[in-house]
């Protein structure tokens, strides 16, 4: 792969720590920080169906994002500990814009399906 297609970005852990990746132009937030066994849990690979996904952008790139999707705002609503910076991990792809994004992890998240507070979607 060619250098202009790497973008650098940042997890920052639930305990605060930063680890840096090299991404790629089209990577999942989701899916790469899997590849780097960053524990972001994703309970419904990507299909917006949870909030396990649940990330803080960091405000120098959030505007860099499209606009959440009226699914994704909706679900969002249900995340535990919610900041005007949540997105859900899965939905954000890397763009060359993004180049040193710092994501962080929240406390923690809910998988409310499982947990019972909302029925599951047929
Ligand atoms: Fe479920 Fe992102 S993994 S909404």
């Amino acid at each position: 792969k060619s250098e202009d297609e790497i973008v650098n970005i940042v997890y920052i852990t639930k305990d605060g720590k930063k680890v840096p990746v090299r991404g790629k132009v089209g990577d999942n937030i989701l899916y790469l920080a899997h590849r780097y066994e960053i524990p972001m849990e994703g309970a419904c690979e990507a299909s917006l169906a949870c909030t396990t996904c649940h990330i803080y952008v960091h405000s120098d790139c959030l505007h860099k994002l499209p606009d959440a999707l009226e699914k994704e705002e909706d679900l969002l609503d249900m995340a535990p500990f919610l900041k005007e910076n949540s997105r859900l991990g899965c939905q954000i792809i890397l763009t060359k814009d993004l180049e040193g994004m710092e994501v962080q992890l929240p406390k923690a998240t809910r998988n409310f399906y499982v947990d019972g507070h909302v029925p599951k979607p047929h």
